[in-house]
């Protein structure tokens, strides 16, 4: 298993209804390795270039007011195929099509209320990292209990 950074947004709605520990904890409780973590607001210029893939689609302008709407939780996890297991967590990206146990699932109703993001693939994670977070914000540092998460023979 590569070991992979990835970004996790909690989106406004995450931070309006109270989500936050809810929604890291089940980040945090597979294992993954919070290297950063901080609240901010998304400005448009950010949310133009975070969501470049998706410009001239009809949700585009929604999905820019919403981002930008409120702050949000800015995460960077780390860990060993960090960003499939992220993804997994959070479920379609649908609630509706989204299973129970997953945070989308368990929380969300509807499309353009889906609670968090999660990069989707390698090149993404590193260019939305990069985006979110400078060097000094991203923290190196060893955990005693990482052997009993993830043993080297992957
Ligand atoms: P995300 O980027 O937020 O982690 O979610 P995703 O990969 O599962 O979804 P993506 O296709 O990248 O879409 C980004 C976000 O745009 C909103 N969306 N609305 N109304 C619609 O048809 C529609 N489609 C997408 C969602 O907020 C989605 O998370
Ligand atoms: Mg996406």
């Amino acid at each position: 298993m590569d070991l992979e950074r990835t970004l996790v947004l909690v989106k406004p709605d995450g931070v309006q209804r109270g989500l936050v520990g809810t929604i890291i904890g089940k980040f945090e409780a597979t294992g993954m390795k919070i290297v950063g973590m901080k609240l901010m607001h998304v400005s448009d210029t950010l949310a133009q270039r975070h969501y470049a893939e998706h410009e001239g689609k009809p949700f585009y302008a929604g999905l820019v007011d919403y981002i930008t709407s409120a702050p949000v939780v800015a995460l960077c996890l780390e860990g060993p195929d960090a960003i499939a297991i992220t993804r997994k967590l959070m479920g379609a990206t649908n609630p509706s099509d989204a299973p129970p146990g997953t945070i989308r699932g368990d929380f969300g109703v509807e499309i353009s209320r889906n609670l968090v993001h999660g990069s989707a693939n390698e090149g993404d994670a590193a260019r939305e990292v990069g985006l979110f977070f400078s060097d000094e914000e991203l923290i190196d540092y060893p955990r005693s209990n990482d052997v009993w998460i993830a043993s080297d023979e992957g």
